[in-house]
């Protein structure tokens, strides 16, 4: 995870944000004006850049050229559906880890032959929608769960196809809140366990062994943990198979980070180009190879518009209030994460004379001292200007809520000079219309 606050760095190097550009004085993504764009649908506003996401799931694409891998984007990170019929018409399958997320991947046509569904705690009825929907593969997180699935799928005369998540106890040295692969964390089958629990799955007949599963954590920036984790896994891949339990495909997951205050992850393809390395060097190179990526296919994607309401100067501390909040933006307030944040308006952040820069606290309107968006940024705003909080893409909308009644933001997917709105601003009648008085 990155520092929590630093001041913002200079415009030229916006970060990770190269369909980001200065026009005429206006901050503009690919070809659409982001001040037109706030003024047209108002704010907070989500913008997404087509380009930026297929630029980043070529780099994988490259990554993977002449390989068997399918990419399983990781729907977790942005699951509103026309960035779904994105990646579907891509050729991506998709990593889902609950009923409704297959509901979206329906909705949005995705190929449910390359849906996974991973997650500690499935339930029955997901479990059959997931069956019946014949999708490719269950990533099993416990022996319990083993023992549901296999009578929820003996229930509906079915065999569900299943990868067991190991967990090869590797620090993925990340913030702890989003660190999977430790011994201490809840998520997968310890790797002293996956043999045994591999050959209970083989023996039930509800269930049909396909592949092996690990995840390690999430904002990874090093390769170092992915090769790792590579190792311990194709350890347990060697022992299961010498033990005749045949695996058709190996599952590595997501992780890879992404630039959000000057740091440094590897491209895709320069990281798969290390990992297929080693995969050929231990003789597994030409296997069925899948992959669940979020963050780094959509994080720099995305920027969210804020209007600026109020500044509010005090002895200790100045404060930027927007009209964006932690409903909007939870990352800061829940991990301590950095977004940069940028005004449209040209000279705002690189005036000609410093002093007229003041350093605020950029803060929402919710009723917490928690909703910050940035911390110590300096900046040269006034009430009505708008501000872009930068890799907002990932982890955002899929997260935000309605606390404090707020209704959740619009979005909108620019490709070239097309703007389309993909989700309308919700209102205050959309949020009562699931409620009853006594
Ligand atoms: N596969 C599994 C099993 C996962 O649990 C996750 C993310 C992914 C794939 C995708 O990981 P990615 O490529 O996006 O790193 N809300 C946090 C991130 C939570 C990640 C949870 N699992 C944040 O805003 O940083």
């Amino acid at each position: 995870m990155t520092a929590p606050s630093a001041p913002n760095a200079p415009l030229a190097a916006l970060p990770g944000h190269p369909h980001l550009h200065r026009l005429d004085g206006q901050l503009f993504i690919e070809g659409c004006d982001l001040n037109d764009l706030a003024a047209r649908h108002g704010t907070p506003l989500f913008v997404y850049s087509k380009a930026a996401m297929r630029e980043a799931l070529a780099a994988y694409q490259r990554g993977f050229a002449g390989r068997k891998a399918q990419i399983c984007y990781a729907m977790k990170a942005n699951s509103s559906l026309a960035i779904l019929q994105f990646f579907a018409q891509e050729g991506c399958g998709f990593d889902i880890v609950s009923g409704g997320e297959l509901a979206r991947v329906q909705a949005a046509g995705g190929d449910l032959r390359k849906v996974i569904f991973s997650g500690v705690g499935k339930t029955r009825a997901e479990m059959r929608a997931a069956l019946e929907a014949d999708i490719a593969c269950f990533n099993v997180e416990s022996e319990a769960e083993l023992t549901v699935l296999n009578e929820v799928s003996l229930s509906l005369g079915r065999r569900a196809r299943v990868s067991l998540r190991v967990n090869p106890n590797v620090d993925a040295q990340t913030h702890p809140y989003i660190s999977t692969g430790l011994k201490d964390n809840k998520f997968g089958i310890a790797h002293e366990e996956a043999l045994a629990v591999y050959q209970r799955a083989a023996a039930l007949p509800g269930l049909q062994v396909v592949g092996i599963d690990c995840h390690i954590g999430s904002q990874i920036t090093e390769v170092a943990p992915y090769l790792e984790a590579m190792d311990r896994v194709l350890d347990l891949v060697d022992q299961i198979e010498a033990a005749g339990i045949a695996l058709h495909h190996i599952d590595f997951g997501g992780g890879l980070g992404i630039d959000y205050n000057g740091d440094t992850p590897p491209a895709a393809d320069q990281l798969w180009a290390l990992l297929l390395a080693k995969l050929d060097a231990r003789g597994h190179g030409q296997r069925q190879l899948m992959i669940e990526p979020g963050r780094s296919l959509v994080g720099n994607a995305g920027v969210c518009l804020t209007e600026v309401l109020y500044l509010k100067t005090g002895e200790q501390k100045n404060f930027c209030i927007v009209d964006a909040a932690m409903n909007d933006l939870p990352r800061p307030a829940m991990y301590q994460a950095f977004h940069g944040i940028v005004p449209l308006k040209e000279g705002s952040q690189e005036p000609s004379n410093p002093d007229d820069l003041t350093v605020y606290d950029v803060v929402g309107p919710v009723c917490e001292s928690g909703d910050w968006l940035g911390r110590d940024r300096a900046l040269q705003v006034a009430p009505g200007e708008v501000l872009a909080v930068l890799s907002a893409g990932a982890y955002c909308m899929s997260m935000a809520s309605n606390y404090n009644t707020r209704g959740r933001a619009a979005e909108v997917l620019v490709d070239g000079d097309q703007a389309r709105l993909i989700r309308r601003r919700e209102s205050s009648a959309d949020q009562l219309a699931l409620e009853s008085l006594l």
